[in-house]
């Protein structure tokens, strides 16, 4: 049977750090569903179906990787696709309070769900979402960070961007 692991998260938007988090997980995992959450609390810049399409083109052509957004509780949702194990990226000691409540609150509602974390190449360990958008919007290269795709479609949501003062 196949080994199936759901990658959870916002993705708003996938950066590096997140391509690069699914590329390890295929090292243990026959198939990776990557899992848009839909509707995150605080205000996307990017709509869910346009996290969704972005993720699809970085991945076009690759069998082994799934994108689908979901909604409610994230164990039902990696039952209902025939996954077992949540894979999580872990940069910093700082993530690991929220990812430690998280597993293990998964692991109440569903017992036999494994949460599996993995670390990003040192050269993501500091990368977020949140800290890109800012620093696209503040002027910043983010060239590095993101997926080219990704930077473009940042630049058409925001063509206004501010200059960095020097
Ligand atoms: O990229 P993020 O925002 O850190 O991802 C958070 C995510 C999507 C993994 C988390 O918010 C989630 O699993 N949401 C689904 C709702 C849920 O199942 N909550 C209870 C478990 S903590």
């Amino acid at each position: 049977m196949e080994n199936k692991a759901i990658y959870p998260g916002s993705f708003d938007p996938i950066t590096n750090g997140h391509v690069d988090i699914v590329e390890r997980g295929l090292k243990v995992f026959d198939r990776i569903l990557v899992a848009v959450l839909e509707n995150p609390k605080k205000d996307p810049l990017f709509s869910t179906k346009e996290r969704v399409t972005m993720i699809r083109k970085i991945f076009q052509g690759r069998k082994e990787i799934e994108i689908k957004s979901f909604h409610g509780l994230l164990v039902e949702f990696a039952e209902a696709n025939g996954s077992g194990t949540v894979i999580r990226g872990l940069r910093a000691i700082s993530d690991f309070e929220y990812e430690f409540q998280m597993a293990l609150m998964n692991r109440k509602l569903a017992p036999r769900m494994e949460t599996l974390f993995m670390m990003p190449s040192l050269k993501f360990s500091f990368l977020s979402s949140n800290l890109v958008k800012e620093v696209f919007m503040l002027g910043g290269n983010v060239r590095d960070l993101v997926p080219g795709l990704v930077e473009a479609k940042m630049r058409e949501k925001l063509p206004k961007r501010g200059r960095i003062q020097i």
